[in-house]
């Protein structure tokens, strides 16, 4: 069998798109349409040529073998987008509404926990904490942390390096970026988040679909813009149990096109745009 020409897309039947994306379904919830066949022949067509192969059949054989291929699959599969500081609203509400209360609770040698759940290239758990570190003085030395988990190991390893652009750190104020950012010798245009900011970030890899080996509860879990892309069945399973790893009143916050759907019989009560706060 011939290997794919450097810039042959891959053609899928309809029959290969739905074992593909079945495969996606099972192992990370992802709901793909069919409108978005073309895409998944691009991102995959990439894969086939690393792997040097050129039918979906001995894709399907090397999947059914491999564990880490289906990893690449799903790596290939999802969508990273992410910025510094998105939906800023969410991170007045944090100033506003969470800051005073978990201030509180640091000073009186409490416990404080943020989730960055899907955090994608951590962007999202970095503003997190910048907005601690200026929020909550002295929070570096008491115990707060941010757990920032992804799916994706590629995803999460570029967001434990922690490195970006001079334009990813637009969104920021300049005094955050002098602040929390050091040009990477000898590159023209890479930052990286410096010790301050990466030391209040745990990185882990976590399918949310499977089970969660943290045992402590979360003061406010963001998982924006990630159940998107799960099916309805996906996405109700994980409400009760974000509500489980949450404080009493903890909240969970998610992206600006995302809703919990029967919030009645969720067990938790709207906060704020797309904002939840455990009931
Ligand atoms: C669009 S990004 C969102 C990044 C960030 N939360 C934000 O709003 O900017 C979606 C992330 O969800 C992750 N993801 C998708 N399915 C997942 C799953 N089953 N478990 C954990 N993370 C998942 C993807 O790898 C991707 O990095």
């Amino acid at each position: 069998m011939n290997a794919m020409a450097p810039s042959a897309a891959v053609e899928l039947s309809e029959a290969e798109f739905a074992a593909l994306t079945a495969i996606a379904a099972r192992e990370a919830g992802l709901e793909i349409p069919s409108a978005k066949k073309s895409l998944v022949q691009s991102r995959v067509s990439r894969r086939w040529r690393h792997l040097k192969i050129s039918n979906c059949k001995e894709y399907l054989a090397i999947l059914d073998e491999r564990p880490e291929e289906v990893r690449e699959l799903i790596s290939v599969l999802t969508t990273n987008v992410s910025s510094f500081y998105r939906e800023a609203h969410h991170f007045e509400f944090l100033r506003q509404k969470v800051f005073p209360v978990v201030r509180d609770k640091l000073a009186r040698g409490g416990r404080v926990r943020f989730w960055s759940a899907g955090c994608s290239s951590g962007q999202e758990p970095y503003s997190i904490a910048i907005e601690c570190l200026k929020g909550l003085p002295g929070c570096a030395a008491q115990d707060l942390l941010i757990l920032a988990s992804d799916i994706d190991p590629k995803i999460l390893a570029r967001a434990e390096a922690g490195v970006y652009t001079a334009s990813d750190l637009a969104a920021l104020e300049a005094e955050d970026r002098r602040s929390y950012f050091t040009a990477v010798p000898g590159s023209e245009d890479s930052f990286q988040a410096n010790d301050t900011l990466r030391k209040l970030v745990r990185f882990r890899e976590l399918n949310l679909h499977a089970p969660w080996p943290m045992k402590q509860t979360f003061d406010v879990i963001f998982c924006r813009n990630v159940v998107i892309y799960f099916d309805d069945a996906h996405q109700a399973a994980l409400w009760p149990r974000f509500r489980d790893q949450l404080e009493p009143d903890g909240c969970l916050i998610l992206g600006h096109s995302e809703r919990i759907q029967d919030i009645d019989n969720s067990g938790f009560r709207s906060a704020g745009v797309t904002i939840y706060q455990r009931s």
